[in-house]
């Protein structure tokens, strides 16, 4: 060691933790009245003495070290967080980085997180490296950005990512091992790739089927809400396989974001507090609980107030109550929406200082640096201080010291066979095998004999990006020619399943009345002994997807009589991110199949459903309703009447499961105790198939109207052709008790029945 650096050393570390508060921190000098062998031992001892630097140190004391470093304009940069489109040659998301502005940005304003993007693996390697280099070595501190990404299924802004079912097809599988090894799959395909920071899993319940995000969320229960969420968050949280690598989940969107009255995404919100805590809290706490790392919050209003800007709910409710410690982002450009969207701010720095003292950390301003001059600006007019601005990074350099960032900034490209790799495609084949649900099945007409001549027809039949949905390279889905290549349409993989000369493909142009196409139609239809007819939603995403009437789409529509018209079966496949009704075409249907957004092996899958080579173990997450005006959720108050076509919880399987013997414990629990119910579950089929067993509770009488039933505990397992199994639910004073308006859990003595397949025993809470 170089006598300067040993001696600068022997100060111990004492004199390291106690290093010069930013403001007498000087630059680093280039040159040395001693010399430039002198200087750079001066730049040596500097960054040895630097305590965040530091691996074995504790994060907050590495964090506290780096905080008193910084000066105002670099604490607020890394408040800022920009997109993609700000330092890309041409402005788009590809992956082309502008050198000069994101030079300008890092070094000059400080920015210290960016988002988004789209291209290949290693292109992606290539632009967070370069700007990563730019953070560490360009400017004083050597901070590194932490960069977001929307890997909502999968590593979805990459070519050759595995793009799995959107989270309402996980939700159907109920199994939470499914969400957990997504969670894993889709560290494994981001982490080299520099994604550090993966906004998901949604935690909004479902609850608006008309919704445009409804696909999005894990349905409309918290208890599978809170379930998939928190099991998605640890298997990409704590997925080891990344090593050294770490990243961070995001909890989205906080909260009241799924209901909006008009059913418009981002349009208004009213939700008493009573419901919030009952409904719309439980999945994020659950999240909490399992350690997930940062929070995004609803771009929308609650209550007459915009969330971003609500005190009450992100100090008083998130901070205060729930005890989140985590970093809070904003939604995209949603400081400005309060002035331009909820007119709830004169301007931009009215907004600014709204949202600041509601509790936000970082601020996604996505395109430009006004927030950071606006931050100044308020911070010299005393509006907001230094004390205020030094609790969120401190978050924000925690969370990167946490992430390993320090240690390991730069991304990497020697593994990058591993994203789109064969075995996460199996993985995300087997999740597919899991999320979807039978419907219907008149007289058995599933599964077809293997020699079976198919027609398949509609907008799916032959096309990828309907089956992946929006999110799919693209915000609104790619084009079909930037569709993953591995992936076999609906039309393939039915000619894979079936045999090449079984399977007709009939022209989507069908759809339209009157067409030369559906002339042709008609006579494939001829050859066929059956119709597999596609039909619902091109993909949509936030606002784009805001509808006025739930019916499914007229050209659609027509084309499932057509089919029907010509008298052969018809097996109808809904492609769709919300359930459109179906209602008038569902008694001439002789089988249905809820299809959603399956990803990269829902064709497959479905192939084999169709086969029986897979037998359907899907359960609906959410209500599919018969009427486009009446749409209730499953836990209605008595009040209210269910008018479902099919109930949440309804999915059909090759196999017939018979449940008997419910049995309690004891019948009477008190406040303290618990009570366990056991129930046998017989498969009465020929295969091997896999049973969700939902257990639903109904407090009998309540002071706050209580839900016709909810769901309080589920369990999927295998059982073998013949075999019996038993499952179990311990039933504690928690399940029994509800939140008043504050969120306290009341419990009321009185009666209350257990809910498991057709069977129903009572107790009594003392
Ligand atoms: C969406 C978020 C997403 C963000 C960043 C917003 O429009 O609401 O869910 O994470 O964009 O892409």
């Amino acid at each position: 060691m170089n006598h300067f650096l040993r001696l600068a050393l022997g100060v111990g570390l004492f004199s390291c933790l106690a290093a010069a508060p930013a403001a007498a921190q000087q630059k680093p000098k280039k040159t040395s009245p001693l010399g430039p062998q002198h200087a750079k031992v001066m730049q040596q001892i500097d960054k040895a003495r630097r305590v965040y630097l530091m691996p074995q140190v504790p994060a907050d004391v590495r964090a506290k070290d780096l905080l008193q470093r910084m000066t105002l304009d670099e604490k607020i940069g890394q408040m800022t967080q920009l997109c993609a489109s700000s330092i890309t040659l041409d402005g788009s998301k590809k992956l082309d980085l502008n050198t000069d502005k994101i030079r300008e940005y890092i070094t000059q304003h400080h920015v210290g997180s960016f988002l988004s993007g789209t291209g290949t693996a290693q292109r992606w390697v290539t632009f967070v490296n370069a700007m990563q280099k730019v953070a560490v070595t360009e400017t004083r501190l050597g901070i590194p950005i932490i960069f977001g990404m929307d890997n909502v299924h999968g590593s979805d802004y990459v070519d050759e990512g595995t793009m799995l079912p959107h989270n309402l097809n996980l939700a159907c599988s109920f199994n939470p091992a499914i969400a957990a090894e997504g969670g894993r799959i889709t560290a494994i395909e981001s982490a080299d790739l520099g994604h550090h920071w993966n906004f998901a899993p949604v935690l909004d319940v479902g609850r608006s089927v008309y919704w445009p995000r409804l696909y999005e969320t894990f349905g409309e229960d918290p208890l599978v809400c809170g379930t998939m969420g928190s099991a998605f968050t640890r298997g990409f949280q704590e997925c080891k396989e990344v090593a050294p690598y770490k990243q961070a989940a995001c909890a989205k969107h906080f909260i009241g974001y799924s209901q909006p009255m008009s059913g418009y995404d981002r349009s208004p919100s009213e939700i008493p507090d009573q419901a919030l805590h009952e409904f719309f809290v439980p999945p994020f706490r659950m999240a909490f609980d399992a350690g997930i790392k940062t929070l995004m919050v609803n771009s929308g209003e609650l209550n007459g107030e915009p969330v971003h800007g609500s005190k009450k709910l992100l100090t008083g409710l998130l901070r205060d109550k729930m005890k989140f410690d985590g970093v809070v982002l904003t939604d995209i450009k949603d400081i400005m929406k309060m002035v331009e969207m909820h007119a709830a701010a004169h301007n931009e720095k009215e907004a600014t200082l709204r949202a600041i003292d509601a509790g936000i950390d970082m601020s996604m301003a996505c395109s430009d640096v006004n927030f950071i001059k606006i931050m100044k600006e308020l911070v010299a007019e005393g509006k907001i201080t230094e004390e205020r601005i030094n609790e969120s990074v401190l978050r924000i350099l925690k969370l990167k010291i946490e992430l390993g960032l320090f240690e390991n900034p730069y991304p990497r490209a020697d593994r990058l066979d591993r994203v789109g790799s064969k075995e996460n495609y199996e993985s995300a084949l087997a999740a597919a095998r899991e999320s979807m649900v039978l419907l219907k099945n008149e007289g058995s007409l599933l599964p077809l004999a293997k020699n079976t001549k198919l027609l398949v027809v509609g907008f799916a039949a032959n096309n990828r990006r309907n089956i992946n949905g929006a999110w799919t390279l693209e915000w609104l889905g790619a084009p079909e020619s930037r569709q993953p290549a591995n992936m076999k349409t609906l039309f393939q993989a039915l000619q894979d399943e079936f045999g090449q000369a079984n399977v007709q493909l009939a022209d989507s142009a069908a759809e339209t009345p009157g067409s030369p196409a559906l002339a042709k139609f008609k006579e494939q239809a001829a050859r066929a002994d059956v119709i597999v007819v596609t039909a619902g939603e091109t993909p949509y995403s936030e606002f784009k997807g805001n509808m006025n009437d739930l019916s499914l789409d007229p050209h659609h529509a027509n084309l499932i009589r057509e089919a029907q018209a010509t008298g052969k079966p018809v097996i109808l496949l809904l492609f769709e991110g919300r359930p459109r009704v179906i209602t008038g075409l569902e008694p001439g249907c002789r089988a249905i199949l809820f299809a959603g957004h399956p990803g990269v092996g829902g064709a497959v899958a479905l192939a084999e459903m169709l086969s029986g080579k897979t037998v359907p173990s899907g359960k609906l997450p959410f209500t599919y309703p018969s009427h486009v005006g009446h749409t209730v959720t499953y836990y209605h108050k008595a009040s209210d009447k269910y008018t479902a076509l099919y109930p949440f919880g309804h999915g059909l399987s090759y196999s017939l499961f018979t449940y008997s013997n419910l049995s309690l414990s004891d019948s009477v629990i008190n406040s303290k105790g618990s009570i366990t119910a056991t129930v046998t579950v017989t498969n009465n089929g020929k295969q091997a198939a896999k049973e969700a067993v939902l257990w639903f509770l109904k407090d009998e009488v309540g002071f706050i109207t209580r839900p016709a039933k909810i769901l309080r505990h589920f369990e999927k397992a295998e059982i073998g052709p013949g075999q019996k199994r038993s499952y179990t639910f311990t039933i504690k004073p928690e399940h029994l008790s509800y939140p008043d308006e504050k969120g306290t859990p009341q419990l009321e003595p009185g009666h209350y029945t257990l809910t498991v397949g057709d069977q129903k025993i009572r107790f009594r809470l003392k």
